[in-house]
């Protein structure tokens, strides 16, 4: 069993980035799949982005619990309005300096989706709560 813990600081471009891979370091030394490795990192990569640029701040824990891998996001505020129109490909609400620093296509939620086996999203204006399951199925298995 594996428990840690990672601090996002808000539009702190240069250390976004960090928790993910902290979490592919150490599912890489635990011999987990490259298809595994990707899907996780992909999806706390994108959730550590949207704590950079979306939120005031907030923190990650990352967890191994027999065969499956948890990931809890939470942060402070403004939270998200709308989850619906957020979990939308193609919806952004990011700011230039976001999109300057190549973020803001509106894709994020929707990929988190795609890469987990369950995703649940709790918000309101103080904060927002994600909670990411990824299961060791057959094709994490194959490479
Ligand atoms: N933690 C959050 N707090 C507040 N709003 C959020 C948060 N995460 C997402 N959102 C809202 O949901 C929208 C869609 O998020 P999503 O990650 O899909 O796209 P994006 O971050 O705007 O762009 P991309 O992820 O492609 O760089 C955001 O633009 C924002 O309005
Ligand atoms: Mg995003």
């Amino acid at each position: 069993m594996v428990k840690k813990e990672y601090q996002i600081i808000a539009n702190n471009f240069e250390l976004a980035g960090r928790a993910s891979s902290d979490i592919k370091k150490t599912l890489k030394a635990l011999e987990y799949s490259k298809a595994m490795i990707k899907r996780i990192c992909a999806a706390s990569y994108e959730s550590e982005i949207n704590v950079v640029i979306h939120s005031v701040g907030g923190y990650m824990t990352f967890e191994i619990i027999n065969d499956y891998v948890e990931l809890n996001i939470y942060d402070d505020g403004p939270g998200i309005f709308d989850i619906q129109l957020a979990m939308t490909e193609g919806y952004s609400t990011a700011n230039r300096i976001a999109n300057t620093n190549g973020f803001g296509a509106g894709m994020g939620l929707t990929n988190m989706k795609r890469l987990s086996d369950v995703m649940e999203i709790n918000s309101d204006q103080f904060g927002t709560h994600i909670r990411l399951i990824f299961v060791v199925g057959d094709l994490d298995a194959l490479s």
